[in-house]
């Protein structure tokens, strides 16, 4: 028996209430496996309509679903808490049939997802894992483990610790290195910042790579909401507390594209980039075109690419899952713990992508065109 008919038998009563209250058959609990898909819709919450990557994510999900003959109601919460929580109040009481969450602050969503579980409405998470709750049915993401990896490693790479296959590099060190996080309340800013750190820890350990400001701690260098500018004012005071006697940075630990164009724009300000002063390696996450062009220019020097296609794909072929009443296909059944319960996951590989590798992973795949990588926007 399926977790929802089991739900439903539990709180019959209740999602019967609910439905007679939401006027909708469908979406309002039940068997939805007899209905005609343009009969059942699915709520897609997105958190930010400010970074590329969340644009993407919801227009592929929506032609998915909608590919498949579903209904879609697509909402993005403008970083915005209240906001995210009041449109997916009202996709429940709207009838949706499924909801694909990706959160804004993790814990923030219990009360929602209860109502959702009240009504039988299965939830699934997008790419960021919803904690705190028993609610959450399924979840699709990449290895954020191992996004963490490949951005130390890049780190090591382009200083010429490491070579790409892993081996020793010639250079020996020491560099002085920062480090950045994400958002402290999206579960993978710690995916992320745990996979880094493990990878770096032997080079900080044996002195190859110093970090300046001694600021190693995720809390000392998270990013809330994951802002360009809080990461552009945050490498500025390091760059004025840290290197006013004269030495140098040389590398920078970022998790995100958007903040290495913040951290960036702070190191160009400051001299960095012009004549004889190096741009120091910096990492990034998510392919966004204005950092591709970047990495193209040789400025920036790396970024992890998601096929943010292949997210929504899953997310699609999961929420059809659920529609038939049957359970989602999971590839991971133990990594994703959410402080209530393990989730299970389908998570994609990701790719490391240097200046070489643009064309053949980003260019052939049809991610970007060629035109759009030279101009650094996307092009309609
Ligand atoms: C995503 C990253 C993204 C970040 C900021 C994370 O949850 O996994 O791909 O860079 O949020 O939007």
């Amino acid at each position: 028996m399926s977790r929802k008919f089991l739900v439903a038998l539990g709180s019959a009563a209740l999602a019967l209430s609910l439905a007679a209250c939401s006027g909708e058959g469908a979406g309002s609990g039940g068997d939805t496996s007899g209905e005609q898909p343009s009969d059942l819709t699915i709520g897609v919450s997105m958190p930010t309509q400010t970074s590329e990557r969340w644009i993407a994510d919801g227009n592929s999900v929506k032609e998915k679903l909608e590919g498949k003959g579903y209904k879609v109601d697509l909402q993005y919460a403008g970083d915005d808490i209240p906001t995210q929580s009041q449109q997916i109040d009202q996709m429940i009481t709207q009838g949706a049939d499924v909801l694909v969450i990706a959160a804004i602050d993790g814990t923030a969503l219990s009360g929602q997802l209860q109502a959702a579980a009240d009504a039988n409405i299965p939830v699934i998470s997008y790419d960021r894992l919803i904690r705190e709750s028993p609610n959450v049915d399924f979840y699709v993401s990449f290895d954020n483990y191992k996004v963490g990896v490949a951005q130390a490693t890049a780190l090591l790479v382009g200083l010429g610790l490491q070579n790409k296959d892993g081996s020793k590099g010639t250079a020996t060190g020491p560099f002085n290195i920062e480090l950045f996080a994400g958002s402290l309340d999206d579960n993978n800013a710690h995916f992320f910042f745990d996979g880094a750190m493990d990878t770096l820890k032997p080079f900080i350990d044996d002195k190859s790579l110093v970090v300046k400001s001694n600021q190693t701690a995720i809390e000392q260098v998270a990013i809330l909401r994951w802002q360009q500018e809080t990461a552009q004012r945050r490498m500025e005071d390091l760059l004025t507390s840290s290197y006013n006697d004269g030495t140098k940075v040389d590398g920078v630990l970022s998790p995100y594209d958007g903040l290495s164009r913040g951290i960036i724009t702070a190191l160009q300000n400051a001299g960095y980039g012009k004549g004889s002063a190096k741009m120091p390696v910096v990492t990034g996450q998510d392919a966004e075109i204005a950092s591709v062009k970047l990495i193209n220019d040789g400025v920036q020097s790396s970024t992890i690419f998601k096929d943010t296609r292949l997210l929504a794909e899953q997310a699609a072929i999961a929420a059809e899952a659920f529609l038939k009443e049957t359970e989602p296909e999971a590839n991971d059944t133990t990594t994703y713990e959410n402080g209530v319960k393990v989730v299970p996951s389908y998570l994609l590989p990701v790719q490391t992508v240097y200046k070489e590798d643009i064309q053949s992973a980003l260019v052939d795949s049809g991610y970007w065109t060629a035109a759009e990588v030279a101009a650094g926007q996307a092009q309609g």
